[in-house]
């Protein structure tokens, strides 16, 4: 594996005019603010290596410490990024796939782990198969004649591994397997072309594939007669196990309080806060795959009398009781979320939410922080029940367990 030195060029691309020429130092709040914003646009790296190569009477030692930690977390996302650049290489070589990285140079500056390559299109079903081998799962889940007809048609497949080569403490890596000569597709296979809506209409075998290219008329008759409850809200990738303690202290969550995990995937987030808090937890995922995993990781656990997995809609879900509501979601989702549980937590209550891009909330947080530990970064927002919003976006920093 390469070393954090030999990634970092991936982070030094330095942004000229950052800051403009000032007196005084910049302190850490205006740093915070800098550097938040710049994770919310995958700009974080830059912005850090822009902010190290200030002269030292520009930023005090406290600011240059929190440039310093954000650039360290960028340069281990590289090195991360790098080596599992070689290992899926070397697994599509051995099966014979002539796979290519999708930038020459380094791996683009990025605070998650993401490897790009293009390959020929009819080696797309090939190179899922053999990344399979290496953990990667498609980012969306598909039935198999679902898959089959994206393959077939989709210019790119994004992919995701959970964890990564340097064990439970790597963030997720994404993967994107381009297409490397896209189809030139005429207006009528462009109409055919299966979308997202069609995939997950309904669930076909694999061999059936090409019937996804005739489902849209019956899905839009279907949809005109009985409108879908239920459309896709956010895929499942798990919060970095680095995180989830430091997201929890930030939450402050204790052992009286009632945490919600809004969309809990395999319910890490409400088993590590009843292990590490001793409070109550509840998970609610849709994913009936997602809740069956997250309720035996609950029994496996013994923490059967404290953490509850629920089957069931976020958008609908009664939230009485909850002191703490985690939300690790997209900024569409939040936006539905949020209003309700502002509304139905007692004073006091937090909402707290993570993200690695832009939230955009219908309500301004009262803190935005950044969060940093090992090879993961977030930025997590937090809205305390009955406290003043000050909605300026300054940040803090962020509290850290012993
Ligand atoms: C980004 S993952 C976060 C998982 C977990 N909270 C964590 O932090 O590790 C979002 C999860 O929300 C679930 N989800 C999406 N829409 C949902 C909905 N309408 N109701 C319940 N769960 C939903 C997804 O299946 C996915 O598991």
């Amino acid at each position: 594996m390469p070393s954090e030195q030999d990634a970092h060029p991936v982070g030094a691309a330095v942004e000229p005019g950052l800051v403009a020429p000032g007196d005084g130092p910049l302190g850490r709040g205006p740093v915070v603010d800098l550097l938040v914003g710049a994770l919310a646009h995958q700009r974080a790296a830059a912005v850090a290596a822009t902010l190290l190569a200030l002269p030292d009477d520009r930023l005090t030692a406290d600011a240059r410490g929190v440039a310093r930690t954000v650039d360290t977390a960028c340069r281990r996302v590289a090195a991360v990024a790098t080596a599992a650049e070689a290992e899926v290489l070397a697994v599509l070589g051995v099966s014979g796939i002539d796979a290519r990285p999708t930038t020459s140079g380094p791996i683009a500056a990025h605070q998650i782990p993401m490897v790009d390559l293009e390959l020929p299109g009819t080696q797309l079903p090939r190179a899922v198969d053999a990344s399979r081998a290496l953990g990667y799962h498609t980012w969306v889940r598909r039935s198999p004649g679902a898959l089959r007809a994206h393959l077939h048609s989709a210019p790119a497949v994004g992919l995701v591994r959970d964890g990564g080569p340097d064990g439970v403490d790597a963030p997720a890596t994404r993967l994107t397997l381009r297409r490397r000569a896209p189809r030139a597709t005429g207006p009528v296979g462009r109409r055919l072309r299966p979308t997202e809506a069609d995939l997950g209409f309904v669930d076909l075998p694999g061999p059936a594939w090409p019937l996804y290219h005739v489902v849209r008329p019956v899905r839009r008759v279907a949809h005109g007669l009985r409108p879908p409850r239920d459309e896709p809200f956010a895929p499942f990738l798990g919060t970095p196990p680095a995180l989830v303690a430091p997201l929890l202290d930030l939450a402050g969550v204790g052992p009286d309080d009632v945490l919600v995990d809004l969309g809990c995937g395999d319910g890490r987030i409400a088993l590590e806060a009843a292990r590490l808090t001793g409070c109550r937890a509840v998970g609610v995922e849709r994913d009936a795959a997602l809740v069956d995993t997250a309720r035996r990781r609950v029994h496996e656990a013994g923490l059967v009398g404290r953490v509850r997995i629920e089957h069931g809609d976020v958008r609908s879900w009664d939230l009485s009781g909850a002191t703490h509501v985690f939300a690790f979601l997209p900024g569409a989702a939040l936006r539905v979320v949020l209003p309700g549980a502002l509304r139905a937590l007692p004073a006091g209550g937090v909402v707290l939410a993570h993200e690695q891009a832009a939230l955009d909330p219908p309500v301004p947080p009262q803190r935005v922080e950044l969060v940093v530990a090992g090879a993961s970064i977030t930025c997590a927002s937090s809205w305390t029940v009955g406290a003043r919003t000050r909605g300026d976006g300054t940040g803090t920093a962020p509290r850290r367990r012993p």
